[in-house]
């Protein structure tokens, strides 16, 4: 369970969260809001990309500040843009990179890499240019090696936002099937509507925190 206890963030002068206290314990959860109410800011402190400035966020009991590497290996992190996620220029070996960074064997990198190529339909594809993948491939492969990971939780941030509508479809289906919980950035609001719970934020504030029924609607009629 992730633990946030009065957080707020500031980026120099500019506050951009403040004093946010929450337990997120759903398996499905969303973030929704507009451009610059701290989105992706929340998104990062979650896995410990970044450290808060104020208060303390914990996941299974692990501070953020002082555990980062612990909390990175529970909590996976997908970015809008995969071509900032995508660090091998081949699709297997991109994927075995995280996996040899952990220092698991030999052949439990081959069997979790083999895993996770088929579940995403990238095998064929395995021996190819990562660059040469379209963009929903892409995304299906950061997704692949974040999965590959084996975290409990994946925060993904915008990860449709790039796609057209095929993909887009695809990776909803690829998040909807995850065994794993998620926590999902999203202005994707159909890919949201099955959630636990959504969060809706304006100004570093949540102002809305309910079922997707309730929270939606609202959300749309604030933006309206
Ligand atoms: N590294 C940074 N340095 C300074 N300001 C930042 C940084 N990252 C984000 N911001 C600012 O913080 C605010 C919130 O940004 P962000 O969390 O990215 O919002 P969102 O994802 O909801 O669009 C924005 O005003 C943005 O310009
Ligand atoms: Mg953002």
């Amino acid at each position: 369970m992730i633990e946030i206890r009065h957080v707020g963030h500031a980026f120099g002068e500019r506050t951009v969260l403040r004093d946010l206290s929450l337990d997120l314990t759903e398996r499905r959860i969303a973030v929704v809001g507009g451009n610059g109410s701290g989105k992706s800011t929340f998104a990062r402190l979650l896995n410990g990309l970044l450290v808060p400035t104020r208060g303390t966020v914990r996941v299974d009991g692990l501070d953020t500040r002082r555990d980062g590497r612990a909390v990175r290996r529970k909590v996976g992190f997908v970015f809008q843009n995969p071509d900032n996620q995508i660090v091998l220029p081949v699709v297997a070996e991109d994927l075995a990179f995280g996996l040899k960074n952990l220092g698991l064997p030999k052949d439990e990198i081959a069997r979790r890499t083999d895993e996770a190529l088929r579940r995403y339909g990238l095998h064929d594809v395995a021996d190819h240019p990562a660059h040469l993948l379209s963009g929903g491939q892409k995304q299906l492969l950061a997704i692949a090696g974040v999965l590959a990971m084996a975290p409990d939780v994946i925060v993904f941030d915008e990860p449709t936002t790039l796609l057209d509508l095929r993909n887009k479809r695809r990776i909803a289906q690829a998040i909807d099937g995850l065994a794993q919980r998620a926590i999902v950035v999203s202005h994707d609001l159909d890919l949201l509507e099955a959630f636990d719970r959504v969060l809706v934020f304006e100004d570093g504030r949540v102002v809305i925190d309910d079922k997707p029924a309730v929270a939606l609607p609202a959300y749309v009629a604030m933006m309206s």
